[in-house]
């Protein structure tokens, strides 16, 4: 696995590498959930490309970007243990110079929820997102479901701005009592730990009674809001349409269950999707294999 510094130079090689191209972005600290991205472009491309760079363009002025867990030697170890052949890892001062100040912003879709609680955290993370699609030139940007906004966010720069690069989202990785993983979830405490699957449990009731044709969208929430454990309390819980995150009432389908909910200092972030009537996934982008002729490992 080669390890790259700047724009410059991750262009370079990545122009080298047979295509497709696969590119996984992380803030690094990983863990299975990542690799499970990585494991995923391996299967559907010639090249993969991981990126670690805590961003700090889209934490706000009193979240965690010092304290932002980092393992950097640990995370070069599960890279090239997973297959990547190039890992993009640029420092701070080679990204943004001094007198950066472009931004991307994507609209309403970027500005509910999450984005309305961290105010220009999505344009952070769409402004990273393009650097980095500009310095690889991937093929595909591989995202996880866990973050399902910031698919929504990503996916509606991509269109809009007629960048030439598939979208693959991947379902979420969670613990065996349902708790996704989660780079943040090293700050729970015993108490916190034990109430946060609470969450996921919260969201599959909003999904199943969805799913059994309820339509009403205040007593859906009531009955979902009610299954999350002390001494979590929510932030939101809410059921949108996947692509605008619009909220829902009367619920249609397909849609997604999103919720936050807070453990302390610690927000805890997870979603559930409601396929259509016909089966399909809102956000869930099925595997295929890759051709024979592009299966070429370095
Ligand atoms: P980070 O939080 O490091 O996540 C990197 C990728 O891993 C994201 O696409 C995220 O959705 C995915 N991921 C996180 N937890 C997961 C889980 N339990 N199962 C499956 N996938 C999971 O998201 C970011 O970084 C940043 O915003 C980034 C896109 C890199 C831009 O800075």
């Amino acid at each position: 696995m080669q390890i790259v510094r700047t724009p410059g130079s991750a262009r370079a090689i990545a122009r080298t590498l047979h295509r497709p191209v696969g590119l996984v972005p992380t803030m690094g600290a990983l863990h299975a959930g990542h690799v499970s991205l990585v494991e995923r472009a391996r299967s559907e491309n010639a090249s993969v490309v991981a990126s670690i760079f805590v961003n700090p363009l889209q934490f706000g002025p009193n979240e965690d970007f010092d304290k932002y867990p980092r393992a950097f030697e640990r995370d070069v170890e599960m890279l090239a243990d997973a297959g990547v052949d190039l890992l993009y890892a640029p420092a701070v001062e080679r990204m943004y110079r001094p007198d950066f100040a472009s931004s991307i912003d994507v609209g309403p879709v970027a500005s509910s929820f999450e984005g309305a609680r961290r105010p220009g955290h999505f344009a952070g993370v769409a402004t990273v997102v393009a650097k980095l699609l500009h310095a690889i030139e991937p093929t595909s940007l591989y995202l996880g479901q866990k973050d399902v906004q910031q698919t929504a966010v990503l996916r509606a720069m991509l269109r809009d701005l007629d960048m030439p690069t598939n979208v693959v989202v991947a379902p979420t990785l969670r613990e065996r009592d349902g708790l996704a993983l989660s780079s943040r979830n090293v700050y729970l405490d015993i108490v916190q730990r034990a109430a946060a699957p609470s969450l996921y449990r919260a969201l599959s009731s909003v999904s199943r009674a969805i799913e059994r044709g309820e339509t009403d969208a205040a007593r859906i929430l009531a009955t979902g809001r009610a299954l999350l454990a002390p001494p979590l309390v929510w932030d939101y819980l809410a059921i949108v349409d996947p692509l605008t995150f619009e909220e829902l009432d009367p619920v249609r389908r397909p849609a997604v269950a999103i919720g936050v909910a807070r453990a302390g200092s610690v927000r805890l972030l997870d979603n559930v999707t409601i396929a259509s009537a016909n089966g399909v996934d809102p956000i869930l982008t099925p595997p295929h294999d890759l051709p024979r002729a592009a299966r070429i490992r370095h």
